[in-house]
């Protein structure tokens, strides 16, 4: 009764199912990554000073900021730690779109923007991606007199599509507005496909990251982006006092430092994706973009989507369906240890031999 007009409608951000976890779940539904976050993180838990909790921490995640900048090679002050990239969005759109102005996303996209854009009452043009899911950078100029920011997940969710290097600079040669690009799975994808050393040339570019996937760590809720030093201040002006809790920076830099067990994890992942990839398609499942730690396929074995995604339910297997334009015939499929893989698959066998069987002539 007391909330603001514009939010009435709103219905907020709607995130997959997220059961209690116990060992007879397989969730593959949050694009979680299916290994434990890095040893290191436990050992130096272990060691961590219990009277240091009566202090603030750091207010801007400086031992963390100081850490991101070695593996990254980008200077401290072109830094910004947020509790998740979900809160560095927010930021964004509280410190640099007005009311009333326009951004455009393509469509389909992480459906977290366009909640945060209502709640900041900025207006969302959508651009459709084309009928392969790839995102048409020409579609999105002609438009963009209209506003004053562009989204781009790359590779884009949840279609794991990738965009190249060479479009998003072509984006930004052309567009002066804000981009905002979101590097959230950009580790799943192929070496030197992330923007990241672009910020040093367009003042306008904004690059998220995040531990939540490649790092094991959605849990602790870190998210950082790259931005030139007077985006960085603007978001340092704006945020809370103290957004990162001890405990976070602190678990945050272990997992950062521990690059061995981080690249192993990705290529476990990475070779998962291929198996899997292969398994959906001689099962009859049209499959698209590899850049991510998810797939996105649409069943074309006579299946329907959503039939396949309740009998999983019951199987106490949670893989995620989107009931939205182009996506209520598909499902995204995040990559789970080779096991749970294992385990998804033969179900999927199941459900299509039981298909075939029910198609075959009955002499
Ligand atoms: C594209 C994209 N960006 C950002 C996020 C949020 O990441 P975080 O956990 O850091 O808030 C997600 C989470 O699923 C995502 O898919």
């Amino acid at each position: 009764m007391f909330e603001r007009k514009h939010l009435k409608n709103l219905k907020g951000y709607v995130s997959g199912i997220q059961p209690t976890f116990n060992n007879d779940i397989i969730k593959l539904n949050s694009n979680e990554n299916p290994y434990p976050p890095s040893s290191r993180i436990m050992d130096c838990l272990k060691d961590f000073n219990f009277e240091q909790l009566r202090f603030y921490p750091s207010a801007k995640s400086d031992s963390l900021r100081e850490c991101i900048s070695k593996i990254y090679d980008v200077e401290v002050e072109n830094i910004f730690c947020g509790n998740g990239s979900d809160e560095i969005i927010s930021l964004v759109f509280k410190g640099f779109f007005e009311e009333n102005s326009s951004i455009i996303l393509p469509y389909p996209t992480y459906t977290l923007y366009e909640t945060i854009a209502k709640i900041q009452n900025v207006n969302t043009i959508f651009i459709n991606t084309d009928e392969d899911f790839s995102i048409d950078i020409d579609k999105i100029l002609s438009t963009s007199k209209k506003a004053t920011g562009v989204v781009i997940v790359n590779p884009n969710a949840p279609t794991g599509i990738l965009l190249s290097v060479e479009k998003i600079k072509f984006l930004l040669n052309q567009f002066k507005g804000l981009v905002i690009l979101d590097e959230a799975y950009i580790d799943f994808a192929d070496e030197n496909s992330s923007c990241l050393n672009l910020i040093k040339m367009y003042p306008n570019l904004i690059v998220l990251r995040t531990l939540s996937k490649s790092y094991s760590l959605c849990g602790i809720r870190l998210g950082y982006c790259f931005a030139s030093k007077d985006i960085i201040s603007v978001l340092d002006k704006i945020k809370d006092s103290y957004n990162i809790d001890t405990i976070t920076q602190l678990i945050a830099e272990e997992g950062l430092k521990d690059r061995a067990y981080f690249n192993i994890n990705l290529e476990k992942v990475k070779r998962t994706r291929i198996r899997l990839e292969n398994e959906l398609v001689n099962l009859g499942f049209k499959v698209y973009g590899l850049n991510a730690n998810f797939l996105l396929c649409k069943p074309e074995n006579g299946l329907e989507a959503k039939d396949i995604y309740d009998y999983l339910v019951d199987q106490n297997i949670f893989i995620r369906y989107f009931n939205q334009k182009r996506l209520a015939d598909k499902l995204r499929i995040s990559i789970g240890t080779g096991k749970e893989i294992d385990i998804l698959l033969s179900h999927l066998n199941k459900l299509v031999t039981e298909r075939e069987m029910s198609f075959e002539p009955n002499f």
